[in-house]
């Protein structure tokens, strides 16, 4: 397993970025151990405002994990209280912030130094999220939503849980500018691709048939997708339905990543109100979605890892979004330099850009 140092991505270990870390309704007041950016957490649902919190999850009395037990008293009981959380060994209580604000057995003051971190956390579109930052600063960017969220002729989002993916999470980030992929992959006429990075944005265009998703003489696939930072992606696809591909990939180990799909469909029939008919097909239209990324996922799974690619002709733009992956392993105040000569639209040698007509 290659890890960040392998790649050579900088000096963090884990990117800076939002990340999705769970499903709202997968989410209660039953605390659960998950693990992401080489750390173990505690995630649960406050029961008195129904927020969600992440705290690390050892307990600086003696260590204990704050979630991971059922047969505990403490966790029979239900180990949350209010919005704090309780240790299932001698039920010292964590505060949402972190702090310990109840030993139940000791009269001395709680010393300072009784708190786990409290990691912020945001809930968007049925998904929780992470802002992980190793120079520990605030968010620079919002957390990536897609633009028709909540919209009643919209179809929501359902999530697949892919789990954990054995490879680095570059190799995923690959595929934004892998052109030549898509034929062999997901049997693709790819008739314009290109892509397109400015900041923390990376967008790829691209147009052509697919056979997985529309029908030959079917209308044109035509999908822009867009990574807002190194995590979420959010793909525009107008074809056979309009509808937004939801990938959210988040390390758990350096070399490993865990993942999620979904996909947003605008009314199959018309509605101004979705309907029972519209989840139907939209989840069917959804089940070909992922039918066609596990076409990706099982290549991921299987390859090893390309720390340097026998980069060809025709390739894509590989090295300029690997340069632009760069930028979320390194000190924000590098973010300028690490940019030159990234920013832009890029073309793979071949292959013609987005039709101007078509360009916003
Ligand atoms: S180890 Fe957590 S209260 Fe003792
Ligand atoms: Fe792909």
């Amino acid at each position: 397993m290659a890890t960040t140092k392998d790649y050579g991505l900088g000096e963090f270990t884990f990117p800076r970025g939002w990340f999705m870390i769970g499903e709202s309704a997968k989410i209660t007041s039953t605390p659960q151990g998950v693990r992401f950016f080489g750390q173990d957490f505690a995630l649960y649902r406050g029961k008195q405002s129904g927020k969600v919190y992440l705290l690390d999850a050892y307990c600086p009395h003696m260590g204990t994990h704050l979630a991971k037990n059922s047969t505990s008293y403490v966790a029979q009981d239900g180990a949350v209280e209010g919005d704090s959380i309780r240790c299932p060994y001698h039920a010292w209580r964590f505060g949402p912030d972190g702090k310990c604000n109840h030993i139940p057995y000791s009269k001395g003051p709680i010393p300072p130094q009784a708190r786990v971190k409290s990691w912020r956390v945001e809930e968007r579109m049925g998904a929780v999220f992470v802002w992980h930052d190793p120079e520990g600063l605030e968010p620079d960017y919002e957390v990536p939503t897609i633009p028709v969220q909540g919209q009643p002729n919209w179809v929501p989002l359902a999530f697949d849980d892919l789990g954990i993916v054995g490879c680095h999470t570059q190799e995923i980030v690959d595929n934004i500018t892998d052109v030549a992929h898509f034929g062999p992959v997901h049997g693709s006429l790819t008739k314009y691709f290109e892509n397109e990075f400015q900041g923390h944005v990376a967008t790829q265009r691209m147009g052509g048939g697919h056979r997985t998703l529309t029908t030959a003489d079917g209308p044109l696939l035509e999908t822009e997708a867009v990574y807002t930072g190194p995590s979420v992606l959010i793909t525009k696809m107008f074809g056979t339905h309009n509808s937004y591909i939801y990938i959210a990939h988040t390390p758990v180990d350096d070399g490993s990543a865990y993942v999620w799909h979904g996909l947003m469909v605008e009314s199959p029939t018309g509605q101004a109100n979705y309907s029972e008919q519209d989840v139907e097909i939209a989840r069917q239209y959804q089940a070909m979605a992922l039918a066609a990324f596990a076409q990706d996922f099982e290549v991921w799974k299987h390859k090893k890892p390309c720390l340097k690619g026998l980069f060809v002709q025709g390739d894509g733009a590989f090295l300029k979004q690997r340069a632009w992956y760069k930028q979320f392993y390194n000190p924000r105040a590098q973010r300028e330099e690490l940019l030159k000569n990234v920013e832009g639209v890029w073309l793979a040698n071949g292959m013609p850009g987005m039709p101007e007509q078509q360009a916003a």
